[in-house]
């Protein structure tokens, strides 16, 4: 059996080397682009967009197999058992205090800590409906972006500066395609404080995975 550590340690080092690989394309996608970042590539570069798309298939992909194959395997999920668990263990917001291990967004967030320690490339979870502060739109980017994506279901891209940096930025939907999404945030307890009137249900957008692709050197 492997342990909930061994996951943690393989979830990163994948995480890193996603990181790894996506400043590789950018680097590519800026190099080849000849000064036409906003054009996004001359011939043999990849268009921002799709590198944008490629990093948020991976960390999609990394989020539901994580969800699937260690989370539904654990036994208790926020202090309640579960039929079909094996593993002796508990998935649970206070992971630290209770030696449990971290729901889907958190072990995200984690990951997108270590992602932006040492570069410009950045991703993140946001919603209009938050439960984590660091989680909510933080400027007029990321207010349009949420709403329209809130609004259409689609993803929302385009070309932003911050602080004399360019990026290509999207926005990806996060949509409640279990169960479990509705229940958990629909009673959490800061859900029900500050959004008592919001009642998620399932196929709503719930909030969106942002990537940010820096295209010229910070
Ligand atoms: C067992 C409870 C639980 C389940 C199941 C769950 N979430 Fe969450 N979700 C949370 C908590 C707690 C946070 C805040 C975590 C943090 O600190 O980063 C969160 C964060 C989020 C966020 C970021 C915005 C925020 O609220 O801070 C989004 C978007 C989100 N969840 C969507 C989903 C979707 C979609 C699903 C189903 C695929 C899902 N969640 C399943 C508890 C849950």
């Amino acid at each position: 059996m492997i342990s909930a550590q061994t996951w943690i340690k393989r979830f990163r080092q994948r995480t890193l080397g996603l990181f790894a690989l996506a400043v590789a394309i950018c680097f590519t996608a800026v190099a080849c682009s000849g000064g036409g970042a906003q054009t996004g590539g001359a011939a043999g570069g990849i268009q921002p967009e799709l590198v944008a798309d490629y990093v948020h298939t991976a960390l999609a992909a990394d989020r539901t197999a994580y969800t699937k194959h260690v989370v539904n395997r654990a036994q208790k999920l926020e202090g309640k058992a579960k039929e079909d668990g094996v593993l002796a263990i508990e998935a649970t917001e206070g992971w630290e205090q209770t030696n449990g291990i971290p729901l889907p967004a958190q072990m995200f967030r984690l990951g997108s800590e270590i992602a932006s320690e040492d570069g410009t490339f950045t991703y993140n979870l946001i919603s209009s409906w938050y439960i984590n502060d660091n989680q909510g739109p933080k400027n007029d980017f990321e207010k349009t972006a949420i709403e329209k994506v809130n609004e259409t279901g689609e993803a929302y891209k385009e070309y932003q500066e911050v602080g004399g940096q360019k990026y290509f930025s999207a926005l990806y939907p996060d949509k409640a395609v279990a169960e479990a999404c509705i229940t958990c945030h629909n009673t959490h307890p800061v859900h029900k404080e500050r959004y008592p009137d919001k009642v998620f249900e399932m196929g709503d957008v719930m909030g969106g995975i942002m990537i940010n692709i820096p295209l010229e050197g910070a």
